[in-house]
């Protein structure tokens, strides 16, 4: 077995994690197909498409089982039709491997779907969500105004299954609402 060592990262309040090996952006243009816009509605879009919608920092790990790997997640605040910026969002290749995804800063709505069974939670700073590991996840902005962050634990050999996703759509969104602020329908 190697030997390791102990380590420290910050986790910002901007959402930096000081100290990560990767960092991602998925601009507007990359999450188009993730909201099922009609090519008018996609044609008649009043977003700029080259926009942040959100970005990833990870600290990386060896894969190996029994190693945690670590992430912030910083979404945008915004919408497309009215359907706030959100993630790809995904399951784990391996279900038996769950996460933990804790709240920084902002505001947001954490969606998770397993078959027909649906659940939500709402995520500001200081709440602590638990996904089990066969449940899909995917997390949504509520604001318009600031970004929503948070930090994120999971075995270093979960794996991502987007292609679940593609092929079991999430059946819920997250929606802006007049009156009060947001609705899940
Ligand atoms: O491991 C996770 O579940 C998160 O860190 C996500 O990967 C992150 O929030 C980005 O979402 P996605 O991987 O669905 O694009
Ligand atoms: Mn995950």
């Amino acid at each position: 077995m190697n030997l390791r060592n102990p380590f420290h990262l910050q986790v910002r309040e901007d959402g930096i994690l000081e100290g990560y090996d990767e960092h991602s952006i998925k601009k507007v243009k990359d999450m188009l197909v993730c909201y099922n816009l009609s090519e008018i509605e996609r044609d008649a879009l009043e977003v700029d498409s080259e926009q942040a919608m959100y970005e990833v920092y990870k600290k990386n790990v060896s894969n190996e089982r029994g190693r945690l790997l670590q992430c912030t997640t910083i979404i945008y605040p915004g919408h497309i039709n009215k359907h706030f910026f959100m993630t790809r969002g995904h399951r784990h290749v391996d279900t038996n491997c769950d996460e933990i995804y804790h709240g920084v800063s902002g505001e947001g709505i954490l969606l998770l779907q397993r078959g027909d069974e649906f659940k939500y939670i709402y995520i500001k700073k200081g709440v602590s969500a638990y996904i089990p590991g066969d449940w899909a996840h995917r997390t949504v902005t509520t604001s318009l105004e600031s970004p929503f962050i948070f930090y994120s634990i999971w075995p270093a050999d979960s794996g991502y299954d987007y292609e679940y996703v593609k092929n079991n759509p999430f059946g819920k969104n997250v929606v802006l609402d007049e009156k009060n602020g947001f609705v899940i329908q």
